[in-house]
């Protein structure tokens, strides 16, 4: 099995309110079908979750009143794009079913908690794709909080034991520096995590879960001497598809734990 990320750059304009990539989504949708391959897919918010999100800090727990309605519309709004990419799924003949963290599972100071993932396991038993994202979720100690695409698709390794972890975002994979800024800048093929200490990490879009260096250290724990982690960029056309078939494509893979 292999446990897909479709992050928010890839699937929304991140850097305006609400704007989803729909044209984007239908093509990866139809690459993941024709690929073949077993999979399970986790999204990212992008647009529709880190705008408002940023704007009330929601990423600190419940500090101010004011932050209520923002939980609230940030839900809806998650919803609003899980449901857009479910119907690209269904439309591209992927029986899949959403599974909003929010309303499904709690946290507990940051963590994720899947004490039951019965829901999961029996959506998966029936060939249904249960298609988790990032969302607002309530939290035991700090009253909610974000949870991640990427912390979700760590509960789902855990869970799944997937062969293989894909991330699928807007470039090429891992750069020296970033590559929308420094267009000399290097790939690297492969990543450890004392390379990792070494990278820049700007970033200057809106974003509360922390940008590619928490992503790379998401990636890098999920790693095992039998797993890959890799990232790739799902604006190039048929990429996705020829990396599920086990093609070598343009990537940056994560080696060797964190
Ligand atoms: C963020 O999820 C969730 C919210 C801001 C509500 P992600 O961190 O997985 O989203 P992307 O992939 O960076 O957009």
């Amino acid at each position: 099995m292999i446990l897909i990320k479709l992050g928010g750059s890839v699937i929304t304009d991140k850097t305006q309110y609400r704007i989803f990539n729909r044209e984007r989504v239908r093509r990866l949708c139809a690459e993941i079908r024709d690929s073949g391959a077993d999979s399970v897919i986790v999204h990212g918010a992008g647009s529709f979750g880190h705008v408002i999100a940023k704007e009330y800090s929601l990423q600190k727990g419940s500090v101010d009143p004011a932050q209520v309605p923002a939980v609230a519309r940030v839900q809806y709004d998650v919803r609003e794009l899980n449901l857009m990419v479910i119907d690209e799924l269904l439309n591209a003949g992927i029986p899949a079913v959403s599974v909003p963290p929010g309303s499904c599972f709690m946290m507990d100071n940051g963590n994720l908690l899947l004490d039951d993932p019965e829901v999961l396991l029996s959506a998966s038993r029936l060939g249904i794709m249960p298609v988790m994202f990032g969302d607002v979720v309530f939290d035991r100690s700090k009253g909610f909080g974000i949870c991640s695409g990427d912390q979700i698709m760590e509960v789902l390794c855990e869970l799944y034991h997937p062969d293989k972890v894909v991330f699928v975002s807007d470039v090429d994979g891992l750069f020296e520096k970033d590559p929308k800024t420094n267009p000399d800048s290097k790939l690297l093929t492969e990543v450890t995590s004392e390379l990792l200490n070494c990278i820049s990490s700007d970033s200057s879009v809106a974003d509360v879960t922390g940008g590619v260096r928490a992503k790379m250290e998401a990636m890098l724990r999920m790693t095992s001497s039998e797993r890959d982690c890799v990232l790739i960029n799902g604006s190039v056309e048929g990429r996705l598809c020829s990396l599920l078939k086990g093609e070598r494509v343009i990537s940056t893979t994560a080696k060797g734990g964190l």
